[in-house]
């Protein structure tokens, strides 16, 4: 299967999708949750991104979908351009497919050899190879601390770099093999692809652009669901949906009014129920954010 979508019930019950409304799909993937939208759909209309052009063999035979390839940071560039509707719902499933994931060749796995790549959207950017040469040690161990959580920072990226070039997964790992902590490969690995392929697509900068610009493409009353896989993302769709900036700065107006444009559906992000957490292991890092545009 190219991808189990997560929380599938839960995005169409906080999306509230309705027939005949307008939505976006900001992460097509395998294209599992934009299928369940368009089962709600009625002669609604249904947008949806994928900046993966693998992704876009997902697509149904369906007119009521435009399926676009590019990052969702400029949705709303495409909104005004096809002159698609006000919309009543966006979803975001924030992060990579399983399709991905599995593909050796796109290099996102620590299972795999495979090229140091990384990229979403293999026809441009810098790949992970490149990126570890361009960005500074300082830079990158401070990607490890803050990202990967990661405490021996500054060893690992020592490591990389004295190491350059490093061209595959496998190389990767052997140059800094001697920083892994004993008993802890497999999780520690995993932290330094995950904060390397943050870097590589600049996740939270497109994510933090999306947020930006969600309410102003939603009608008042449309929904925005957010599932997010890291406690970056997650800080930044937080912080978005109360106070309506990355920072989470309150805004007041003169009579001490909160001026976000979000109305939060609930405070505490949904998690995945034990079957799901049992079936789908990438469902255990998922929390599921709503909010109302007011
Ligand atoms: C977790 S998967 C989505 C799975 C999908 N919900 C499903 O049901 O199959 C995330 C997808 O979003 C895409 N993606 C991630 N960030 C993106 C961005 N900034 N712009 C466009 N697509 C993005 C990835 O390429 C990937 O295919």
């Amino acid at each position: 299967m190219y991808h189990d979508p997560v929380m599938l019930q839960e995005c169409i019950h906080w999306l509230d999708v309705k027939a005949g409304g307008c939505y976006m799909d900001a992460t097509f993937g395998g294209g599992g949750h934009s299928r369940a939208i368009l089962n709600h759909l009625g002669d609604g209309r249904l947008i949806a991104f994928d900046r993966d052009t693998d992704a876009h063999a997902n697509r149904p035979e369906d007119d009521r979908l435009t399926l676009v390839k590019a990052d969702f940071r400029y949705a709303d560039r495409y909104l005004r351009l096809s002159r698609f509707p006000a919309l009543d719902g966006i979803l975001a499933d924030l992060g990579i497919s399983s399709h991905q994931i599995d593909e050796a060749s796109r290099g996102f796995s620590t299972r795999f050899e495979g090229p140091l790549d990384m990229r979403m959207d293999r026809e441009g950017g810098a790949d992970a190879s490149r990126l570890i040469e361009e960005r500074s040690e300082a830079e990158l161990s401070l990607a490890f601390y803050e990202l990967g959580d990661i405490a021996n920072n500054r060893k690992l990226a020592a490591h990389i770099k004295s190491a350059l070039p490093i061209t595959s997964t496998a190389a990767l790992v052997e140059a800094i093999r001697q920083c892994i902590p004993p008993r802890e490969e497999n999780k520690y690995l995993a932290r330094v692809f995950q904060t390397l392929r943050i870097l590589v697509n600049d996740e939270l900068g497109a994510l933090n652009e999306l947020m930006e610009k969600a309410a102003s493409m939603l009608k008042p009353g449309g929904r925005m669901v957010v599932m997010s896989y890291h406690s970056a993302e997650d800080r930044i769709v937080k912080n978005h949906f109360r106070s309506g900036n990355a920072a989470g700065k309150e805004n007041k107006d003169f009579f001490g009014n909160n001026l976000s444009p979000w109305k939060l559906l609930f405070s505490k992000p949904v998690l995945s129920g034990a079957e799901e957490l049992e079936r789908n292991p990438r469902s255990r890092s998922a929390k599921l954010r709503a909010a109302e545009r007011l």
